[in-house]
């Protein structure tokens, strides 16, 4: 009997893989270099997957690696079928696909369909082919406003700041909702959408597991580009309405290229990097016949108080749940900053994160690992202006982007901690020496450190594959607390104030992010702490 539930489940999670996994994000310039010029690339990525294995993730997923200027670090994109000479070549993309396979990993890749760089070969045909052409119908060009054209044509403001739109010297403007170097392409085209089916085909035929689509909320603007009317618009991962985010005939394009991951063989994923002014709105990406998962960013805005995070899970799951899709968690990426940072820093802050960390794990869908935050990395805050390269910044110097993607520690000692082989150049953002005591090597064998509490809690997770999509349910417990299990057997504790909390004990402990005291069939949970436990009975 056992062994048959024990089948059922192998089948289960083989075929829908995606459905609790844990994917790991790789920001391919900050993970590890190969090469030794200061830079991240996919050799590097490749000789970490026994790492990331040991982890114990399901997957990677690894930020844009394809031939670009970088005016936004990869997310402008000048050749979609190749791999840019910083980071390696097409060889070592498939190398590490098949090597990350071998290692039992899964691989999601980027894609970036909203925009492109300028530098891409549309964009110069349409620069050089002047307005009115088919060229230029590959991208929003319009005519400005006022006399002589001289004002933008609508009051669209740029996510990283300043106006969405940019002049040629022939006078046409095209738009563009990020950098003047990301030309917005025109999804009412038709040739678009055969350029970018081509382009999944392309990496699916590598052997890729799915996508992670940037901007996929961006595809499809309002018709008539209507003025929003109003200053402060829209910020990175931002829940406003406008006519340029969150229409609905995103879904269309969408729908399309479910039936595109679907052909091939293998659960292919996309996964939606989509901002909704609502879980309910988001969870439209995620319908059967649309992506298969859509970043929960609701979670990660979320404030560290109980209230709040029990409100965010119930309504994330409920209206995944409608949609009979998984909900995903995440606390951390590229584009933010760190949570142990956001959480208040110092020894709170990551006292908070690991916490976070269980309590995210404990959670039922798939999650999220931001590269170096299984270490608890924090944000680093006092770059020197000289090295700031994010073009958000150019908005607010408080927003800008570069403090998350500082290149990650390997070892405790040596030049720039093992990011690259001996004798390499400067990494392309200078690392803390704060970092040596949080490399890799430094905590691996210390049993208290946070990578043993990602390994071991990735480890516990794994065995129990019956996590499953069992929702939680809530247990009573003290204000500024949290208590739920997941099944019959186990049950997870999350005390998110500054004080200890007292509840009757749950069960026998697996693990903790801070040791509870225990005495008497009561626990005292310590301050800004997450326990599992294991329930009496299974
Ligand atoms: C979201 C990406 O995560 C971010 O890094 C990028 O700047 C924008 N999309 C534009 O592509
Ligand atoms: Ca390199």
């Amino acid at each position: 009997m056992t062994e048959l539930v024990r089948t059922d489940r192998a089948e289960e999670t083989t075929g829908r893989w995606w459905r609790d996994a844990v994917i790991y994000q790789v920001y391919v310039r900050s993970f590890a270099d190969g090469n030794g010029d200061g830079i991240g690339d996919l050799p590097g990525v490749r000789s970490r997957l026994p790492y990331l294995a040991e982890l114990g993730v399901d997957a990677l997923w690894l930020t844009p690696f394809y031939t670009s200027p970088m005016a936004d670090f990869g997310y402008d994109v000048a050749d979609y079928r190749d791999v840019d000479p910083i980071f390696g070549s097409l060889a070592d993309a498939r190398a590490l696909i098949d090597d990350a396979h071998r290692h039992g990993l899964r691989v999601i890749v980027d894609v970036v369909p909203n925009h492109t760089s300028d530098r891409h070969a549309w964009f110069r045909q349409a620069v050089e082919a002047g307005p009115g052409g088919p060229a230029r119908g590959r991208y929003i060009f319009r005519d400005g406003r006022g006399e002589g054209g001289v004002l933008p044509p609508n009051d669209w403001e740029s996510v990283f700041g300043g106006p969405a739109w940019s002049r040629l010297p022939d006078g046409q403007w095209y738009l563009h909702l990020f950098a003047p170097q990301q030309p917005d392409l025109n999804w009412e085209n038709p040739e678009v959408h055969a350029e970018f089916e081509s382009v999944l085909r392309f990496w699916l035929d590598l052997g890729v597991d799915g996508f992670r689509v940037d901007v996929a909320h961006g595809m499809v603007k309002a018709e008539g580009l209507p003025d929003v009317g109003h200053t402060g618009q829209v910020k990175m991962i931002g829940t406003g309405v406008v006519p340029f985010f969150d229409q609905d005939g995103v879904h269309e394009i969408h729908r399309a290229w479910r039936r595109l991951l679907d052909s091939y063989p293998g659960e292919r994923i996309g996964v939606a990097e989509a901002w909704a002014p609502s879980p309910a709105r988001l969870a439209a990406y995620i319908r059967p016949d649309e992506m298969h998962q859509a970043f929960n960013f609701h979670f990660l805005t979320t404030p560290w108080e109980a209230a709040g995070f029990r409100a965010v899970i119930e309504e994330s799951l409920e209206t995944a749940g409608l949609v009979g899709a998984p909900s995903t968690w995440v606390l951390s990426n590229h584009d933010v900053k760190r949570h142990v940072t956001r959480y208040g820093g110092g020894a709170a802050g990551l006292r908070r994160a690991r916490a976070a960390a269980l309590l995210m794990l404990a959670l039922p869908g798939s999650a999220y690992v931001y590269q170096g935050e299984e270490l608890g990395l924090p944000e680093v805050l006092d770059l020197p202006e000289e090295v700031l390269r994010d073009p958000q910044r150019l908005r607010d110097p408080e927003d800008g982007r570069d403090g998350c993607r500082v290149p990650i520690p390997w070892t405790g000692a040596g030049p720039h901690f093992g990011f690259g082989p001996p004798g390499t150049g400067e990494p392309w953002l200078p690392m803390p020496l704060s970092f040596g005591p949080l490399s890799v090597q430094a905590q691996s064998g210390d049993p208290l450190s946070t990578l043993s509490l990602y390994r071991e809690a990735l480890r516990i997770r794994r065995e129990r594959r019956a996590f499953g999509d069992t929702p939680p349910v809530w247990l009573d417990a003290p204000g500024g607390t949290l208590a739920f299990t997941r099944g019959e057997g186990f049950a997870c504790t999350v005390n998110l104030t500054g004080e200890p909390a007292e509840m009757p004990l749950p069960g026998r402990m697996l693990l903790a992010s801070a040791r509870p005291a225990v005495e008497d069939g009561v626990v005292r949970l310590a301050p800004d702490s997450a326990v599992w436990w294991e329930r009496d009975g299974l």
